[in-house]
C-alpha cells in the first residue's frame, strides 16, 4: 500500500451553534461537540483508509473554551498516525469571531478509529507520512497515546507499554 499524507485525509466541517444544541448557560453542549468531532474524524479516517471506519476510543478531549449560541464553529480533523488497522485522528476546533472573522482555537481532541471490512473485522490501512512540523510532532506522540489508551482499556499490560514508560524514566 502506498503511504499517504495527513493532508489527504483532512476534513473540515463548519456549522453554526443553534439554541437546541446549547446547555443552560447558552453555550454549546459538550455531547453535541463530541458528535461533530466524531463525524469529521470518521470521514478523515475513511479518506485515509478508504474503508468503513468505527470509533474505537476517544483518547483525549479538552473543552478549553465555551462556545456561545450562534457561534460559527469549524472542526478540522486529520489522521495523525496510522498503525496496522487503527488510526489516530487529531481534531482542532476553531470558533470564528462574529465581527473580525478571525478564528480562535476553542478545543481539541484525539480519537482512535479502526478500519473494518463488511463483516466488521479490522483490516490493514496505508501508512502515513507526516509533512509539516506539527504533523511530525503529532505522529511522534501517537504511539505513546495508543499505548496509554490500550493500558487504560485493559488491552495492554503496563509493562509492555515500552515507549509510554520511557516518558517517565
Ligand atoms: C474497534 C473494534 C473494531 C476493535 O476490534 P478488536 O477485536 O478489539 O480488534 P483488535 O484487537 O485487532 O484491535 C484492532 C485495532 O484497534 C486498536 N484498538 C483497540 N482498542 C483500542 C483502544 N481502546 N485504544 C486504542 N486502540 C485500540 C488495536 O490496538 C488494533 O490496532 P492496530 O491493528 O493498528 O495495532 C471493535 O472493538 C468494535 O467493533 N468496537 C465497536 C466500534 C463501534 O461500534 N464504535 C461506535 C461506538 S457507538
Amino acid at each position: 500500500m502506498i503511504a499517504k499524507t495527513p493532508s489527504e485525509s483532512r476534513t473540515i466541517m463548519t456549522d453554526m451553534v443553534l439554541p437546541s444544541e446549547t446547555n443552560p448557560l447558552n453555550n454549546l453542549f459538550g455531547g453535541e461537540l463530541l458528535a461533530r468531532m466524531d463525524r469529521a474524524a470518521s470521514i478523515a479516517a475513511r479518506r485515509h483508509s478508504r474503508r468503513i471506519t468505527v470509533t474505537a476510543s476517544v483518547n483525549h478531549v479538552a473543552f478549553n473554551q465555551a462556545v456561545p449560541n450562534g457561534s460559527v464553529v469549524t472542526v478540522d480533523a486529520r489522521v495523525s498516525r496510522a498503525f496496522r488497522t487503527s488510526m489516530e485522528v487529531y481534531i482542532d476546533v476553531w470558533v470564528e469571531d462574529r465581527f473580525t472573522g478571525s478564528k480562535s482555537k476553542a478545543n481539541d481532541a484525539i480519537y482512535t478509529f479502526v478500519a473494518v471490512d463488511d463483516s466488521g473485522k479490522p483490516t490493514v490501512v496505508p501508512e502515513i507520512s507526516p509533512e509539516t512540523e506539527l504533523e511530525k510532532e503529532r505522529y511522534e506522540g501517537a504511539l505513546r497515546r495508543k499505548q496509554l489508551s490500550l493500558v487504560l482499556s485493559g488491552k495492554m499490560k503496563p509493562d509492555d507499554a515500552t515507549e509510554l514508560k520511557a516518558l517517565f524514566s
